[in-house]
């Protein structure tokens, strides 16, 4: 039998403006691997037919993006503990009988970004201030506590949202009135943004930032653009600050030598080919 040539790709709705075939494609240039890696467009309501056909047809497997990360848990027939815990999947593994592994990388991503770009940075330092209790923000404090930060400042506009991650994850988690979201960034060595406030075409976060304390360490999930307004505002303050890009990048990272057998490398050559 002919070998086959492994496929991968990212599947969501909208999927165009997705940098991940940049990166995967680059990566497999780069190591010289056989491989392919493509964009899905793929509506809701034919998940589950494209996930049941995608192992027939060569993929190995797939990333998973807006608006299916939690819907394509239900059609897993393993799922790792961090997905679980999530309660969402960013990355796919279809085993050779067609059975589909689930796993989330998001809070790995996170993480490995920080270590990267700010390696003197201390998780046990003192609280960290989450913004957003959206789907990205679960994977952000699942990370935070995994890595040993014992308090997690967490607000957000609609604080239902918020309260119901503390009554999941634990009385690690104090919630923040959303107006005074601002206050709490004065006690806080580690600040992240996870709601899409700041990015083009989206309002901008007016959090007051004037409480940012020089040496607190501060990164945004929105990496278009790459130096959002609230970096800008921390770099200004002599905060530590990590753009968001890097974490996109190191989430494919273990997906990557899942699929395709070779662990990649991110660095600056990769930033500047998935920046364009
Ligand atoms: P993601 O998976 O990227 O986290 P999401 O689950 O839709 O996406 O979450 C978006 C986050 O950005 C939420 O925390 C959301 O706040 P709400 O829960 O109140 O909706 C936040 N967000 C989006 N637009 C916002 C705005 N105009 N003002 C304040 N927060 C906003």
């Amino acid at each position: 039998m002919k070998q086959k040539i492994p496929l991968a790709g990212v599947i969501g709705s909208p999927i165009a403006q997705s940098k991940s075939p940049r990166l995967h494609r680059h990566w497999l240039r780069r190591y010289g691997l056989r491989g392919d890696y493509v964009p899905l467009h793929v509506e809701p309501e034919n998940l589950e037919t494209v996930l049941r056909a995608m192992p027939k047809m060569g993929f190995v497997g797939a990333n998973v993006t807006i608006p299916h990360k939690v819907a394509v848990m239900q059609f897993a027939d393993q799922i790792s503990d961090r997905a679980t815990l999530v309660g969402a999947a960013n990355t796919l593994i279809f085993k050779d009988d067609g059975r589909i592994f689930a796993d989330n990388t998001d809070g790995y991503g996170f993480m490995a970004n920080l270590r990267q770009q700010a390696p003197e940075w201390d998780p046990k330092a003192g609280p960290a201030a989450v913004l957003g209790a959206g789907g990205a923000a679960r994977a952000i404090i699942v990370a935070l506590a995994d890595a040993g930060v014992t308090e997690i400042l967490l607000s957000n506009r609609t604080r239902a949202k918020a309260d119901a991650l503390r009554s999941e994850f634990g009385a690690r988690i104090r919630v923040v009135d959303w107006v005074q979201a601002g206050n709490m960034l004065e006690d806080a060595t580690t600040v992240v943004n996870t709601t899409s406030l700041g990015m083009v075409g989206q309002p901008d976060l007016r959090v007051p930032l004037d409480g940012l304390r020089a040496g607190t360490l501060v990164t945004d999930l929105v990496y278009n653009p790459l130096r959002t307004p609230l970096l800008e505002a921390a770099q200004a303050a002599g905060c530590v600050t990590v753009d968001g890009l890097g974490m996109l990048l190191h989430q494919g990272v273990p997906g990557f030598e899942r699929w395709f057998g070779t662990r990649p490398e991110v660095d600056e050559e990769t930033r500047r080919v998935v920046l364009g």
